[in-house]
């Protein structure tokens, strides 16, 4: 497979087939995506990969947050407080669309609701990763993350496998950290559930557009 082609058909996908994936692909994955570039070349992420026992130790864990309705203290505004219209109006589009595929109405605030919850069970997804960060590094350093997830997420493409990156995660750090046995001085950015995909669900005929090219790229002359 080309790059080309990885780059072109990898997408979010929010159901996975009861399939698991090899524990050795899992941890090959992750070292060879380490190849991605890194400012100064300091390689800011720190990757645990959950599946088997760990995975559904975890889902247990979340199932009962979720239906005690426990919250934690976000480890991060997951958007910025304030969005410029283009932003809010991009994140709406997407959200509006996936839920039109699940056919859940915008009123319908409980179905809504329980299927966001779906994240935490990774769609199903036999595996994660998450990805921790050293508390003290800063944009440049989580700038990195995201180019060592988008090689990881890649490279899964090429394996046959689908992704879909979760930074919903970071609305439970406290349930995540504490599992992960993450040292104080790391936060968590996000998880990536990994899995095959289900190509029969509804929720994966989604495919996102992309904003015209006019409204973000410049041509210097
Ligand atoms: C860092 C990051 C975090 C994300 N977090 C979530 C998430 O928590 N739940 C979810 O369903 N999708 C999540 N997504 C997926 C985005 O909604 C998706 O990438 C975007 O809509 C574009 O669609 P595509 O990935 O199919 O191209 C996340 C994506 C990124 C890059």
């Amino acid at each position: 497979m080309q790059v080309s082609q990885a780059v072109a058909a990898r997408r979010s996908v929010r159901q996975f087939l009861d399939r698991p994936v090899d524990p050795a692909l899992l941890r090959d994955l992750a070292v060879r995506a380490a190849r991605a570039a890194t400012g100064g070349n300091i390689q800011p992420w720190h990757i645990d990969i959950v599946q088997g026992d760990a995975i559904a130790r975890l889902k247990a864990i979340m199932a009962g947050k979720i239906a005690r309705g426990e919250t934690e203290t976000p480890g991060y505004d997951i958007y910025p407080r304030e969005m410029g219209d283009e932003h809010r109006a991009r994140t709406f589009a997407v959200g509006e669309a996936m839920y039109g595929h699940l056919g859940i109405p915008r009123d319908d605030k409980p179905a809504r609701r329980a299927w966001f919850a779906r994240n935490f069970a990774f769609f199903d997804a036999p595996a994660a990763y998450f990805c921790t960060v050293d508390r003290r590094m800063g944009p440049p350093q989580w700038a990195d993350l995201g180019m060592y997830l988008q090689t990881l997420m890649l490279l899964a493409v090429e394996a046959g496998l689908a992704t879909c990156p979760q930074e919903c995660w970071a609305v439970y750090p406290e349930t995540v950290e504490t599992f992960l046995a993450t040292p104080a001085q790391r936060m968590l950015f996000c998880a990536v559930a990994i899995g095959y995909e289900d190509i029969d669900h509804p929720v994966n005929r989604l495919r996102t557009d992309r904003a015209a090219e006019g409204e973000w790229l410049t041509m210097v002359k």
